[in-house]
Formats: structure tokens, sequence, C-alpha cells
């Protein structure tokens, strides 16, 4: 199958920003190494980022009947975008949140997840590893038959 990968605002920033919360390997790291995973299981990856709000919500928009699973990092959208939940309840597609860092070991106002009953699950705090994580589960769910 096709899955998504959609990276939030500010994360076309990793690597450079804040290494000691985010560490230094890049989006572009990121990125390949996903793909590389999911390629070996003969699948296939579309990756994009955006600063925008809006653009982030077509994407999810554009991905009803094109993937299989999406794997979205929201960055700060997480804790304050009611559109990007609705867009997210509006396709029928299993999306996993993932967050770099442990956001709950951070400031009070990243504890709380908007988007986070709207989606299958979440992983968190575990670096970048979350994106790999990430892959697994959705290469699981179809060596199940179920995605
Ligand atoms: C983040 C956590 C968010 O609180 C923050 O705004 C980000 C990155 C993470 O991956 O840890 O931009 O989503």
């Amino acid at each position: 199958g096709n899955i998504l990968l959609l990276n939030g605002p500010n994360l076309n920033r990793l690597g450079k920003r804040e290494p000691d919360v985010y560490g230094h390997e890049t989006l572009e790291d990121v990125v390949k190494s996903v793909e590389e995973t999911l390629n070996r299981a003969g699948h296939s990856l579309t990756a994009h980022q955006s600063n925008h709000e809006g653009q982030l919500i077509e994407w999810i928009h554009e991905a009803e009947g094109v993937v299989d699973g999406i794997i979205f990092n929201p960055g700060a959208y997480t804790h304050t975008s009611i559109a990007l939940r609705d867009a997210i309840s509006s396709i029928n597609i299993p999306v996993v949140e993932v967050h770099i860092s442990n956001v709950h070991a951070r400031e009070e106002f990243r504890h709380t997840s908007i988007l986070a009953p709207v989606c299958a699950g979440q992983i968190v705090g575990l670096g970048i590893k979350g994106y790999q994580l990430a892959a697994a589960y959705f290469l699981q769910l179809s060596a199940e038959g179920r995605g």
C-alpha cells in the first residue's frame, strides 16, 4: 500500500531547530529512512511538510481513497487546530500521531492534543524513532490484511 508522511510547522527545521529537544537528524534523513523501511516491504511513501494549516488539511483530504495510512507530526497545530481534527475525522484512513519530544514532560500547553481522540494512536517522546514505529504499525496492519 501507500503511506503518507505529513509533517507540520517548523519540522522543516529539524536538525537545526533546538537540537537538544529534537536531535541532529534532518527531516530529509527521517523521510529517507521511513521510505527505505516501507520500500523494503513492498510499500510506497509519499512525504510532505508544510508550515501552513490549510495545506496540511488539503493533503489530508486528498489522501482519501489513495493512501492506506497517515503518519502525522502536526507540530504545534497538535495543541491548537480544530480544523485539522475535523479534516482527520472527514476521511476514512487511520492516522498515527507522532511527536519526537515527550510533550508530557514539557510545557503544560503541550500536554493536550486536540487531534489524538480522532487518531488511531499516538507515539510520543521516542525521538525520530517514532516515525519508524508508526511505519512498522502500518506494515503489521497490512500483513494482517487490514491495511
Ligand atoms: C512536536 C511537539 C510540539 O509540541 C511542537 O510544537 C513541535 C514538535 C514534536 O515532534 O515533539 O513542533 O510535535
